[in-house]
């Protein structure tokens, strides 16, 4: 053995060059396979005079690191160059990720509620399946009432007793906001409800409510008038107008159902309006003494109002959509006309 071979078997390492994964390997053979000139210079090595033997094994040990180092050298610069040689342009831009846009309920939603937080309103949500008092018991229903009856209300399947349901508005966290016993009480209360309602362009099963619920002493019924009359100029503009007409609810008394002025033909009587000049927006009232004190709350030191609206009703309206399932089959061509609404 001697030490030109290594050298020169060192420098053509250093050069060798493979274009496929092939070539790497024929060359890992040639080096370090069974026969390879590596492997044959460590079988030569047994025979070198053992004072030779500390240089000779140093060095082999060198030259079979440098070897196996190029090696792994050219595999990768082969991974690299695959992507060239498949035609892939690693230069070209990326593709662009379509961006979401908000639902119109969310938007609709989150601007009833900031309206409200102006005002110093606080949020409040609960369960959606609920129990027949918070939904009804406790909102002075009569046990009658047709809307306990199964053609409004989705019962949760329970043979031994019906009590647990869907709710069927968002009053129900009006009911848990009067139980926490704190007062004075200013809160709107989001949420989905459930009817059982046959689908079509104008009512569905599920849909959004935003309930308020004002109690202190001395509230009056200006007072609501008055709270409604600044959320209608908030959400349809300030020239909107309102009118009361009276109403039933179980749960207020007196009680009445809020209309604004047709925001498409500013009062003149258009198909959106069928020409009345007025839209109907919400339902409030004074909550009724028997509500309060089922609820703990002393009815004679103690008033308050209530409203409750549809969600997709004020988007509607806002946005003159004509057929409600638009919101619930998610077309995304329909989506994105709001994508501009921030
Ligand atoms: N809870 C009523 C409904 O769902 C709405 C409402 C709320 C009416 C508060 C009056 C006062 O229809």
């Amino acid at each position: 053995m001697n030490e030109t071979i290594i050298d020169e078997l060192s420098a053509r390492i250093k050069e060798l060059q493979a274009k496929t994964e092939q070539e790497v390997e024929e060359i890992r053979v040639k080096l370090l396979g069974k026969k390879g000139e590596i492997t044959r210079l460590f079988e030569e090595f047994r025979t070198v005079p053992a004072e030779q033997k500390r240089l000779f094994g140093q060095r082999l040990n060198v030259l079979k690191n440098e070897a196996q180092q190029r090696l792994a050298a050219l595999r990768e610069n082969m991974s690299a160059g695959d992507a060239a040689a498949s035609g892939d342009d690693l230069t070209m831009p990326g593709d662009e990720m379509p961006l979401g846009s908000r639902h119109p309920i969310s938007i609709t939603r989150e601007e009833i509620l900031s309206i409200y937080k102006k005002f110093g309103y606080s949020v409040a949500e609960g369960p959606e399946v609920e129990d027949d008092w918070h939904v009804f018991g406790a909102l002075n229903f009569p046990p009658e009432h047709p809307a306990r009856d199964m053609q409004d209300t989705f019962f949760i399947n329970n043979q031994t007793d019906n009590n647990i349901l869907l709710r069927t508005h968002t009053s129900s966290i009006q009911v848990r906001t009067m139980e926490t016993g704190q007062l004075p009480i200013r809160v709107v209360c989001p949420g989905r409800v459930f009817r059982n309602e046959a689908i079509s362009a104008r009512a569905h099963c599920i849909f959004h409510q935003v309930e308020g619920l004002y109690i202190d002493k001395n509230v009056s019924f200006a007072d609501l008038k008055q709270a409604v009359l600044l959320f209608a100029q908030e959400m349809f503009g300030p020239e909107t107008q309102i009118r009361l007409r009276p109403s039933y609810f179980p749960f207020t008394e007196p009680s009445a159902e809020v209309d604004v002025s047709c925001n498409i033909c500013k009062g003149k009587g258009c198909n959106i309006c069928k020409g009345t000049g007025w839209l109907e927006i919400m339902g409030c009232g004074m909550v009724d003494p028997n509500v309060l004190e089922a609820n703990g709350i002393d009815s004679k030191e103690y008033s308050g109002f209530a409203f409750g609206m549809g969600v997709e009703r004020i988007a509607m309206l806002k946005w003159q959509v004509k057929d409600l399932r638009e919101y619930f089959e998610n077309d995304v061509r329909f989506l994105k006309e709001f994508a501009t609404v921030v």
